[in-house]
């Protein structure tokens, strides 16, 4: 589908959908970016739930302990954990997967909130492009390590666990553009630095989320009906996400969010309810905004869209190869690591 302007105006000034609630005794949740904006408040409305843990991936200890303070402070729930991850380092992902693993606990909701917009081209450690390192390539080797401890959990507890990847409304505007669909490989090109333009920038951080959008659909293909994998849209929200913008610009961005900006907690409400809403067979492969299950945009369901799902879900699952040898096994206990349906 097409998200119009009317749409834009009419949700952007609704009154948004309240807060979903179920019971998550004896459950775990996992919120990856949890230390502000719309991770922690999705993890204040889980606290009010009562799981057995709820464990906060934050990259700052600081920011991580005020995060933690304020969620006891607003819900008097105590079994929140902080663990550390800095989502730009693979060494860091791999560290944080391996002790979970080690840690042998259950892993019923894993919620990957954490992004990024910045407006110039910077590299992460690891020479990807920041926004293709945090919002793309973090969130699906994060989402691949974890899939056998939730896979293991489904068994034990008879559950169906979920994983929710944080994507946005502004990939309805985003193609994955032609020179990269003619380049041998996808990411490959849009990591180029010569190519990443500031013209380039400017269209990253919703390019980055049809990737999200891709990779959830691919990922959802090729578990079958293990378990849903959901992507969602929080709506347009107040929070730390535009602060990389400069003077003037930001004045101009401070005016359109005072207009047209709903309180982080508000988004939040749709990153719970794509863990805890709906049934578990709409939400498989599901796109979640205003809390309905709602079609993705045109590209991604188009022929250039299926082909650049399956071509970026291939080249991930090469590319992550090479940064944990367990994501062959993994990916290949669920059928052939191409295999997307
Ligand atoms: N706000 C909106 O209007 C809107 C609309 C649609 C979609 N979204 C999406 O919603 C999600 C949450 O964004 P937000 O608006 O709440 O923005 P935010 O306030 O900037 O929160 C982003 C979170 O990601 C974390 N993060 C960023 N880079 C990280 C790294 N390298 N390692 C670990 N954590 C990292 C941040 O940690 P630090 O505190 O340490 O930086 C923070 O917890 C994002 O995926 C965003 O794209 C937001």
């Amino acid at each position: 589908m097409k998200y119009t302007v009317k749409e834009i105006l009419s949700e952007t000034f609704s009154k948004w959908p309240a807060v979903v609630h179920a019971d998550l005794t004896g459950k775990t949740v996992m919120l990856i970016g949890a230390s502000t904006g719309i991770g922690l408040e999705a993890s204040i409305h889980f606290a009010n739930m009562k799981p057995a843990r709820i464990i906060m991936a934050c990259r700052s200890l600081e920011k991580g302990n005020a995060a933690i303070a304020k969620l006891e402070k607003q819900t008097g729930y105590t079994n929140a954990e902080l663990w550390l991850v800095d989502l730009s380092k693979y060494s860091s992902v791999l560290a944080f997967a391996d002790k979970f693993e080690k840690d042998g606990g259950r892993l019923d909701i894993v919620v990957y909130n954490a992004g990024v917009l910045p407006l110039k081209y910077t590299a992460s450690p690891e020479g990807w492009e920041m926004t293709l390192q945090v919002n793309v390539i973090s969130a699906a080797l994060i989402s691949l390590l974890l899939l056998p401890v939730m896979e293991r959990t489904a068994k034990t507890h008879s559950t169906t666990p979920r994983l929710v990847i944080v994507s946005s409304g502004s990939h309805y505007f985003a193609e994955v553009p032609d020179v990269a669909l003619q380049s041998p490989k996808i990411l490959e090109k849009l990591n180029d630095e010569k190519y990443n333009t500031s013209s380039v920038m400017r269209d990253r951080y919703p390019l980055s989320k049809l990737l999200v959008v891709l990779f959830t659909r691919a990922l959802s293909d090729h578990l079958g009906a293990s378990f849903p994998v959901v992507a969602v849209d929080p709506g347009y929200c107040h929070s730390e996400l535009r602060r990389e913008i400069g003077f003037p610009l930001s004045a101009l961005n401070k005016l359109i969010e005072y207009i047209c900006c709903h309180p982080a907690e508000e988004g939040s409400r749709q990153l719970v309810y794509a863990a805890v809403g709906g049934s578990d067979a709409e939400m498989h492969a599901a796109y979640i905004a205003l809390s309905k299950v709602k079609e993705v945009s045109d590209f991604a369901l188009g022929e250039k869209g299926v082909e650049a799902q399956k071509r970026v879900w291939d080249e991930l699952i090469e590319i992550l190869s090479k940064v944990s040898p367990k994501i062959p096994s993994i990916v290949n206990q669920w059928g052939p690591a191409g295999s997307t349906s």
